[in-house]
């Protein structure tokens, strides 16, 4: 497969670490030392399905192919007002396109897991033009009286279009169940006959455990990646990495002695947004003319699970 097209759509609200300290006992300088996050963006009037039917839209259009085009939709979310229908249901009868939709939950991997998904059928012959959309609202998942994890985390939703071509390169994913490190749990409604204890409750995550976990996996699928195409650090134009915290995209790139020029974030601006990260950087570099044909981008990413996910593309557009 080959990304012909990206698009990416963000909250109006945005909320900056000042706007946190009226109502948290926290402050900027904690935040941004600790994570690098100035301010996010998250979710007030909108709907998550009207910012994944923007950016899957702005997508469509950038391929230059129109809805009736798409002939499978994938969409990574965590969490949305749905429980069912799956979002990408609700975004094929948004944008008017005709054809079948899956739904990954994957955490904040999917974006990852998506595009290997659609790599595979399109290889198969099953697909043409594959719309993937990563539309993620963190910010619903966190009790906000918690300064330890609402300040890290903001809303937005990505969108590439996918066709048959050369530039997936290779691609790794891993799973290993470890789920007592970060999960959020929800009530389902009542029965007459659970006898059972059940429970409820924000998100919670072992912030340490996650962040080691994250920097050593993370750099064991980029080395296994490199390896396996052949490359090396230097030869990958940018590292779009999981947005989840500065400090670990910058304990990345000293492990590959790289400096951070080769590191494009937007943790600063946006927190981190989940699946939807690196979608939404991928759309940046794009439209900011920073992408050429045959620049090789190397995306990363881990997740709740604990999942992760990585490849190497080519750009071809
Ligand atoms: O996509 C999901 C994956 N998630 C991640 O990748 C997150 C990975 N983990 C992290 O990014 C970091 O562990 C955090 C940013 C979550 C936390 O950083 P840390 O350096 O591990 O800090 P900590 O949790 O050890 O907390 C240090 C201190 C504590 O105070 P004491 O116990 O030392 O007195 C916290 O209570 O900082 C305190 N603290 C805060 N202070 C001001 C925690 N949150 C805040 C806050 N403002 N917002």
């Amino acid at each position: 497969m080959r990304i012909i097209g990206t698009g990416r759509a963000h909250p109006s609200k945005i909320v900056t670490n000042a706007m946190l300290e009226q109502f948290l006992d926290t402050n900027d300088e904690w935040i941004k030392t600790r994570t690098g996050i100035a301010e996010r963006r998250v979710i007030s009037s909108e709907k998550l399905e009207d910012l994944a039917t923007e950016a899957a839209l702005k997508a469509i259009a950038d391929a230059g192919l129109t809805p009736k085009d798409i002939d499978y939709i994938i969409c990574s979310n965590v969490v949305s007002e749905y429980i069912t229908p799956g979002l990408s249901c609700i975004v094929q009868g948004a944008i008017g396109a005709r054809c079948a939709c899956v739904d990954i939950n994957v955490a904040c991997s999917g974006f990852v897991y998506a595009l290997d998904m659609a790599d595979d059928r399109i290889k198969s012959g099953k697909a043409q033009n594959i719309l993937v959309v990563a539309a993620e609202e963190p910010s619903r998942m966190v009790d906000w009286s918690d300064r330890s994890l609402c300040v890290l985390f903001g809303d937005g939703a990505g969108a590439v279009v996918v066709s048959h071509g050369e530039g997936m390169i290779c691609s790794r994913l891993t799973t290993e169940s470890k789920t007592d490190c970060l999960y959020y749990v929800r009530n389902l409604e009542p029965t007459p006959y659970i006898t059972k204890e059940e429970y409820g409750a924000p998100m919670y995550m072992n912030g340490k455990e996650v962040f080691k976990t994250a920097v050593l996996s993370s750099s064991r699928d980029i080395k296994r990646l490199l390896d396996k195409a052949g490359l090396h650090p230097a030869d990958i134009k940018y590292y779009v990495l999981h947005q989840a915290n500065m400090r670990i995209i910058e304990a990345i790139a000293n492990w590959l002695k790289l400096d951070m020029s080769y590191f494009p974030h937007n943790v600063d601006y946006c927190g981190n947004t989940s699946s939807a990260s690196i979608p939404l950087l991928l759309d940046e570099l794009a439209k900011g003319g920073k992408l050429q044909k045959g620049d090789k981008i190397l995306m990363s990413a881990f997740g709740a699970g604990f999942t992760t996910g990585a490849c190497i593309i080519e750009w071809t557009k």
